[in-house]
């Protein structure tokens, strides 16, 4: 089943909404495979944005992204990746519609509030860099047949 890193950003952390981003996925209908509240260090932010090392708000980022504890989670479901990227809205949340994560709870792109992977092989990486495989679930929902 597809698989997706999702995370809550330090500011979301500050702001109190990692129960409502929880929440969300949950009522969404995806399945929690892991998560944990850590800092993350200087190295492991530089390798989660690598992508962005030649732009000019990469100082920043790393400085944001490790300036207090993150709620790093992976979720699973059918069109996670996507689905997730959705439910996030717009990098720039004055370009985020109302009712994405980012639009509802977010003003500025540099505290955006969550990150979710891109692409699968994005995902992939990203899931390794953060979650050590003994850290993630595999069960089924059992809606309906439990008790
Ligand atoms: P990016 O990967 O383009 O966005 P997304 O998080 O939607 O995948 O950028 C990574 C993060 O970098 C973004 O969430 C916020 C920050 N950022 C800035 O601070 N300034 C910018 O101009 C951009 C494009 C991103
Ligand atoms: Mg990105």
């Amino acid at each position: 089943m597809e698989q997706t890193f999702v995370m809550v950003k330090p500011d979301g952390v500050q702001r109190n909404v990692v129960g409502e981003i929880v929440s969300r996925f949950e009522k969404k209908g995806y399945t929690l495979a892991g998560a944990k509240l850590m800092t993350i260090s200087n190295e492991l932010a530089e390798k989660h944005y690598g992508e962005h090392k030649d732009k000019p708000f990469f100082g920043e980022l790393v400085d944001f992204i490790t300036s207090g504890p993150v709620f790093a989670m992976v979720w699973e479901g059918e069109n996670v990746i996507a689905s997730a990227r959705q439910m996030m809205g717009a990098t720039n949340p004055s370009d985020a519609a109302p009712g994405t994560i980012r639009g509802d709870f977010a003003v500025q792109v540099g505290m955006n509030i969550i990150h979710g992977s891109d692409s699968s092989e994005s995902a992939e990486r990203e899931i390794g860099l953060f979650f050590e495989k003994s850290e993630l679930q595999s069960y089924t929902k059992t809606i309906g047949t439990w008790v």
